[in-house]
């Protein structure tokens, strides 16, 4: 269904049939744009961007292409379309109608999932707000612009349901959305990942690869679920989430390739060389990824849980793909899990966060498959992993242990010795600080950085993708 731009708020829900609806929304968009000028992206509100703007949300009309002020981007209301009879598809009430309303008895824990979802929307802008003063170039800055509106767009996506299906305490949660801040000492974000600052374009890069990818797997997962709005606002959302991971896969790519030029140039792979000739060495490249990852894969939360059990055994929660397994039901199997105290036997249902951080991992790999070819076909022996998945825990059965990327358990001390080997230390970041510097002739790049392979849409590397006022 083609989205209505004519009215205050783009949408293609019929809104101007619910004027409650639209009145209580009209209600909150002042408040939004408000927010949006005090802790969006600091002082480009008058730039030209070059945006794409959803116009259907069809393959054919979800990405149209032209300059805009971010201000004036269209936020507004996009569902997929409604799949007729659509069947809940997996739990105890699978193959039932999927429900147009929230079940009462599911109302709070529904509200709870789309406020935490929604908290980390907003979230992710604020976290970047600063990045745009250091940006490596114009194209660069366009994509972090771009991400910021739709994430902008995805904090309207949770709000509308909101509004729409849970009533008085709905528009209390979505003015709360707008009311806490990233690392805020009094009303922080829901959770801490959203909390660390983003202050260099390294770690935007990891953020959108490891945690913008885990938003995909939370997006899949609800995009399953029985509550049919949800479901249908999550697969659109997803359409967008993609060009997210884009950047950081495309981004910490072009890290490497440059690196592995400046190696090559200075025909040494010291790392105080290259960081004099003002690249990232690998190593470093290695303790950004330990960092976001092991700090992403908290998101999914603990290994054993009986939330996780209810919300798919009721329907609200499936697991990303869902009509992959054969199993939709799980009352019967079970999973092995390794915890600390040796290995456990754990009822499946119970497992099931688990069972998405496994999927998630595998999707992690797929990138550095791809940059370790290139560091393989440059001649060098060094390869980026994956740090453990006890590695760094604040959740779970392997919470606080002195665990090492490889997974291995470790002495106290020795864990707190060797920790900035594997993590960013305060000079490894000072370091990345000081590469950071604004570049924004079209078509130049931070020395940093390789340029990208292609422009956007099409267009020239060197095209002017942000006019600056
Ligand atoms: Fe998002
Ligand atoms: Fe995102």
């Amino acid at each position: 269904m083609a989205i209505n731009y004519s009215e205050k708020i783009p949408n293609n829900v019929d809104l101007a049939h619910d004027r409650t609806l639209q009145r209580a929304l009209e209600h909150w968009q002042p408040h939004f744009l408000q927010w949006w000028h005090e802790m969006g992206p600091s002082d480009f509100e008058r730039a030209d961007v070059y945006l794409r703007t959803a116009t259907s949300v069809d393959a054919k009309g979800w990405a149209t292409y032209g300059a805009v002020k971010m201000p004036d981007y269209r936020w507004g209301i996009f569902l997929a379309d409604q799949q007729p009879d659509r069947k809940i598809g997996f739990g105890d009430q699978m193959g039932q109608p999927a429900w147009q309303q929230v079940p009462g008895e599911h109302r709070s824990t529904l509200r709870r999932l789309i406020v935490t979802q929604g908290d980390t929307e907003p979230a992710s802008v604020e976290q970047q707000r600063m990045l745009g003063h250091l940006c490596p170039s114009l194209y660069d800055l366009r994509n972090l612009f771009q991400i910021n509106v739709e994430e902008g767009r995805h904090l309207w996506a949770m709000v509308y349901l909101l509004h729409a299906y849970f009533g008085r305490d709905g528009r209390e949660e979505a003015e709360e959305l707008l009311a806490r801040h990233s690392g805020d000492a009094d009303k922080p974000r829901i959770l801490t990942t959203f909390n660390e600052p983003i202050s260099d374009w390294l770690s935007l890069y990891c953020f959108t690869y490891f945690t913008d990818r885990d938003g995909k797997y939370q997006l899949k997962s609800f995009a399953e679920s029985g509550f049919d709005p949800l479901s249908r606002t999550c697969r659109f959302m997803l359409t967008e989430e993609a060009h997210h991971m884009f950047v950081g896969e495309t981004g910490i790519g072009r890290v490497v390739k440059r690196t592995l030029e400046v190696m090559k140039e200075l025909g040494t792979d010291d790392p105080a060389r290259i960081r004099a000739h003002g690249a990232v060495d690998l190593p470093l490249l290695q303790k950004y990824l330990n960092f976001w990852c092991s700090s992403s894969l908290d998101l999914f939360g603990s290994e054993i849980s009986s939330n996780a059990a209810a919300s798919f055994a009721n329907g609200l929660k499936g697991r990303p793909d869902e009509s992959q397994y054969e199993d939709h039901v799980l009352r019967d199997v079970s999973l092995k899990l390794d915890t600390p105290e040796g290995a456990q036997e754990v009822p499946m249902l119970n497992a099931l966060n688990e069972v998405m951080r496994e999927s998630y991992l595998k999707d992690c790999e797929i990138g550095l498959k791809r940059w370790n070819r290139a560091i393989e076909r440059a001649g060098h022996e060094f390869r980026l992993t994956l740090p453990s998945s006890r590695f760094r825990r604040a959740i779970g059965s392997w919470v606080g242990l002195p665990v090492g990327p490889d997974g291995k358990l470790l002495p106290k001390d020795e864990y707190e010795r060797r920790l900035y080997e594997w993590v960013p230390s305060p000079e490894d970041k000072a370091f990345v600080k000081s590469l950071m510097q604004k570049v924004v002739e079209p078509g130049k790049m931070a020395a940093w950085i390789a340029p990208p392979d292609r422009g956007i849409n099409n267009l020239p590397i060197d095209y002017e993708y942000v006019h600056l006022a």
